[in-house]
């Protein structure tokens, strides 16, 4: 009987989004694992799927962990069937399972990554019904066995995807508003704001509540894994349930129920309270988030500390742009005027549009929403804030 990989350490590659890697290599030494590098979009540490299963569980700013099955040279379409063949997956995926090939390709021979993709599955499945004498069935739905292809020049690699589904979808946002942030992002936020939840959290414009819910989860210390239940690694072989309830069980003992300090999240639009509200019901948070249709610049700011956190539409045509200048403006003054003792921070597309806050930002951190280079702007509002130039 081999090694269980459940047991087995080997590399694992945890991706994220851009410029999220420092945070995430937090998160992942958090939990006790060594960061063993960092790319652009992705961290590295090592372990077992069984440490798989912990940094799904607890990650907030993970998409995916990739656990690393098979490493090989490959310069062709054809070797790269032969590698994989050569792979024992009747070890791995059982033939009644539902299978899906992801991939990234860059190689000279291959123009289109699909090819790819297929070689990769059809040498898998032919391989267990060699052995098993039938197949698992396969296709995109990610609803099973996950194997994601990395081929880049003549290395390849394969890897489980244990994540199955992205972890962004956290399962909560059932109905999405405009311009939805990711999860990941969101959480990404709240910790380079360094709440914790002791004191307050503001959110105007919130939107379909995604900062609100996030720090919620958060501020209590509950795993946003908790709100899943269905993973990639559970659809291998020798995945053991029981394990895994008792991860969840820790998990669930371990986060606190109620918080020092006060979420609250306000957007003009009524329809955005109505999604925020039942997405925020779907988490299990709705009783820890006070959520009122309002303009950002009425929403109530509690006496005393914490963070304000606002996610203004960037602007796509000029009309826009110009009714946002007045809206990043009148941010600067909701700062200034009533946000006094709090740590301000605005999260946007568009930098010009970004010093119409007209404060002196004390740091600047650099994001990415999809492909729009963003950047988190911190203002400290003591009484008397700097007016930028
Ligand atoms: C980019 S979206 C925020 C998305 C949010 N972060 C999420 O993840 O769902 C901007 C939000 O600002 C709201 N908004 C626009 N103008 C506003 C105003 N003057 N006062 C309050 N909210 C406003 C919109 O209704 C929209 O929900």
């Amino acid at each position: 009987m081999p090694e269980s990989l459940f047991s087995k350490p080997s590399t694992i590659v945890i991706t994220c989004p851009k410029a999220v890697p420092p945070i995430l290599a937090e998160e992942v030494r958090s939990l006790g694992f060594e960061v063993t590098s960092q790319a652009l979009a992705s961290v590295e540490t090592r372990g077992s799927l069984q440490d798989a299963e912990r940094l799904n569980l607890w990650s907030r700013t993970a998409n995916r962990v990739l656990y690393l099955l098979d490493e090989f040279v490959v310069r062709d379409a054809d070797e790269l069937y032969r590698r994989v063949v050569g792979f024992a997956w009747e070890e791995v995926i059982a033939a009644d399972q539902y299978l899906t090939v992801t991939s990234t390709v860059v190689h000279p021979s291959i123009r289109d990554a699909r090819f790819a993709n297929v070689k990769c599955k059809d040498a898998i499945v032919d391989r267990i019904r060699k052995h098993c004498g039938t197949r698992p069935d396969s296709g995109p739905e990610r609803r099973g066995v996950v194997v994601h292809l990395y081929w880049k020049d003549d290395l390849g690699r394969l890897y489980l995807d244990t994540s199955g589904e992205p972890l962004s979808k956290r399962g909560y946002r059932k109905i999405p508003f405009k311009a939805p942030l990711m999860e990941t992002i969101a959480a990404a936020v709240i910790l380079s704001t360094d709440w914790s939840g002791a004191d307050h959290f503001i959110n105007p414009m919130c939107g379909s509540g995604t900062f609100a819910i996030e720090a919620a989860l958060l501020g209590l210390g509950r795993a946003p894994g908790l709100l899943r239940s269905r993973y990639g690694f559970m659809h291998l072989m020798g995945f053991d349930s029981s394990q895994w309830q008792e991860l969840r069980r820790e998990a669930r003992t371990a986060a606190r129920k109620a918080l020092s300090g006060r979420i609250i999240a306000t957007d003009i639009s009524s329809e955005a309270i109505t999604a925020a509200r039942k997405n925020a019901t779907t988490a299990g948070v709705d009783h820890l988030i006070e959520f009122s249709t309002t303009d950002y610049a009425q929403t109530p700011v509690p006496e005393g500390t914490g963070v304000v956190v606002l996610n203004p539409e960037y602007g796509q045509r000029l009309g826009d742009i110009r009714k946002l200048e007045t809206v990043y403006k009148g941010i600067g003054d909701f700062f200034k005027q009533r946000c006094t003792g709090y740590r301000g921070y605005v999260f946007t597309g568009n930098l010009d549009l970004a010093k119409k806050v007209g404060l002196q930002a004390r740091r600047r951190i650099p994001f990415y929403n999809s492909s729009i280079e963003c950047r988190l702007l911190e203002y400290d509002l003591y009484s008397g804030s700097r007016r930028s130039d």
